[in-house]
């Protein structure tokens, strides 16, 4: 069996500034590559968890209570995505982001301010949302395959599948 580079070395002394070095075949480059991506994506997520929360809260019309309780699943499964996302992030040896001001700054979403929306309306700017949303991420898979990162390609992968189930109830709503 062929040995491989030094990378597989294992035997740095516990504290040393080279035993907490990344060693999971992706240099750093590449890790900076990938994590770029992940911003992008949270930000993307952020504003779609808000607008979805003020959705929840600002609704008016017929199906008030059952739409309620539809925005509030969705928005609970984008803060267990957005944790995943930003942690993705660190294990990849970065920083997250951490503001408002960032995420906007980031974000391709545009965010809506608080007002009273009609069900159909707050459905309708939804579905769109996670569209758009859909159609970048598989741009961003595009782009981790060719850094070879296939955790966070992945882990891209099952976000698209969320967003493709909420995108289809959402539409389901508007027929
Ligand atoms: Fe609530």
């Amino acid at each position: 069996m062929k040995s491989t580079p030094s990378s597989n070395k294992t035997s740095s002394k516990p504290g040393s500034k080279d035993s907490t070095a990344i060693r999971i075949g992706l240099d750093a480059k590449q890790r900076g590559k990938s994590a770029e991506i992940l911003k992008a994506i949270l930000a993307n997520q952020h504003v779609l968890y808000l607008k979805t929360r003020n959705f929840h809260w600002n609704l008016v019309g017929p199906r008030f209570h059952s739409l309620h309780l539809f925005l509030e699943e969705q928005y609970q499964r984008l803060a267990k995505a957005i944790d995943e996302t930003a942690e993705r992030v660190r294990m990849l040896g970065e920083v997250s982001p951490g503001s408002m001001q960032e995420f906007l700054d980031e974000a391709s979403l545009k965010e809506c301010s608080g007002e009273a929306i009609h069900g159909l309306d707050a459905i309708s700017v939804l579905r769109a949302d996670h569209e758009s949303v859909i159609r970048e991420l598989r741009e961003s898979i595009d782009k981790l395959s060719d850094l070879g990162d296939a955790g966070t390609e992945d882990f891209v992968t099952g976000l698209i599948q969320d967003h493709e189930q909420i995108a289809w109830m959402l539409r389901s709503h508007e027929a």
